[in-house]
Order: structure tokens, then sequence, then C-alpha cells
């Protein structure tokens, strides 16, 4: 038996069942021994095209190619052994067609061993959805404030602020859950919208700036670890990794400047 058939990750059955339940915890992670820490936390781990902007620094995610989704994508299955998996399709991946759609996820789950893939859009993506689910690719959705529309959407912008706009985000919830999607990313969306829409489907919802209405939450691993110089306003940091990344910088290179690096302890004989 492989090491990975021992392996016993969470499933997207089980996922889908925690609807109304205990709230789903997830965050996204791109490297193995990040992901590994994540692992003991979190339900689901999403490898997220937002590694685009969070560690290649691109300015959005419309840029991030396929080939750099599935590099990470093994790393975080190579470092974890209990969550559920999911991989963001990246733009340009999956909205031409359903044809393109499913031989773009089929490789990305057979060359990282993912348990789902992402994809962002509503209604529009239905279709597609129906199509994957159907022959054995488990689909997160995606809507809101969706990134990789943001030059569509004039930038990254609260969605819902305008009650005249709700029925629209509500139409998308439904598409992509009566499509067949697992479960679905609520992204910057004010708290009465975020709310109506959990209520009235039968998927989890997951929340991220969109409340704790939600029945799961997800948040970018390097905001709330205090990595990134800018944060959303609504992401809590819960680190201060980033200074202390600082200081331990600092002080190595102050040692190899004033040669008190290495210590004797460190240098082989
Ligand atoms: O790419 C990503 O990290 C995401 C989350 C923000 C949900 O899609």
């Amino acid at each position: 038996m492989s090491t990975q058939a021992k392996i016993r990750r969470n499933t997207v059955p089980q996922i889908a069942a925690r609807k109304g339940g205990e709230p789903i915890v997830s965050l996204t992670s791109y490297h193995a021994h990040t992901a590994a820490i994540v692992d003991k936390y979190a339900d689901f781990i999403l490898v997220g095209d937002s590694l685009g902007m969070v560690m290649h620094g691109m300015e959005s995610t419309v840029g991030v190619p396929l080939d750099l989704m599935i590099m990470h994508g093994k790393a975080v299955v190579r470092g974890t052994q209990k969550a559920l998996i999911v991989v963001d399709m990246p733009f340009g991946t999956y909205e031409e067609s359903p044809a393109v759609a499913f031989r773009n996820a089929a490789k990305i789950m057979k060359e990282t061993g993912c348990g789902a893939v992402k994809l962002e859009g509503g209604k529009r993506m239905a279709e597609t959805i129906h199509f994957l689910v159907e022959r054995g690719i488990p689909v997160m959705a995606h809507i809101g404030l969706t990134p990789q529309s943001s030059h569509v959407m004039g930038g990254f912008k609260t969605q819902g602020r305008d009650e005249d706009s709700w029925a629209a985000h509500e139409e998308d919830a439904k598409a992509v859950s009566e499509a067949g999607a697992f479960a679905i990313v609520l992204e910057g969306m004010v708290e009465p919208l975020a709310a109506r829409i959990t209520k009235q489907i039968d998927i989890p919802t997951i929340g991220i700036g969109a409340s704790a209405e939600c029945d799961g939450q997800i948040l970018v691993l390097e905001d709330m670890l205090g990595l990134n110089e800018w944060t959303p306003k609504f992401v809590k940091v819960y680190g201060d990794l980033g200074p202390a990344i600082e200081r331990a910088v600092e002080q190595y290179a102050e040692e190899v400047k004033d040669r008190s690096f290495p210590g004797e302890d460190q240098v082989y004989r």
C-alpha cells in the first residue's frame, strides 16, 4: 500500500454535510511546511490563486499560470494528511467551455492529487460546474468579489452595498448550488446579503470578508500572519511574523558584519 493510500483526508461529502453545523475552518496555503501546520486545524486548505500576488509579487491573479497552481498544489498535498485540498483554477483555464474546464481540472487533480477544484463565477459558470461534477470533479464555487474579474469590476470592491444588487448575487448562489457545487466561497460581501444567501442554499457558504453569518470562514494565511505589507480591512491579524522575520534577518546581518557569526558551536571541524 502506498503512503498516500494510508492517508485519510476529509472528504467532499463530509464538508458538504457541515451545512448549518459546526463552522468550517479553512485557510489558504501554498507550500508544504506551512500546510503541515495548517493541516492540524483546517477542515480544508485552499491552494488559492492569490499565490500570484502573495508569493510571486503579481498585481492581480489574472496572470497566474496553470503550471504554477499545479506546482504549489503538489507541495501542499505532500505536506498534509488530514485536510481536503482544494486547488484554484486560474483565469483563462475554465471560462471558454465546459470541455476546456474539464481538461484543465482533470490535469490539476491528476498531477496534484487534490480532492477538488475551485472556480469563480455564478450563473454563467453553472453549466460548467454541472459538467465537471457529472464527470467526477468536485467543484467549490466562488461568488461576490471575484478577483479574476477585477478588471471588469473596476477593482476589489465590496459587493451588495446597494440592495438592488442582492437579487443577482442570490441567483448566482442558487445557480451554482443547483449545478452541483459542494460549497461556495462568498468573498467581500455585506453581512445581510451573506446571511440571506446562507439561509437560501443547501450547501455550506465559506466567508472571506462576508461576516460570521457564513457556514465557515477562510483567510489568506499570509494576511492573518501579518506577513503582507497591506491586508484587507476585514482581516484580523493573528500573528506578527513580518516584523519578527525582519528582526531575525537584521540580527543575522549584524552578526555577519561584526564577525560574531557563526558562533563556536556552529562550526564543523
Ligand atoms: O485565491 C484565494 O486565496 C481565494 C480566497 C481568497 C478565497 O480565492
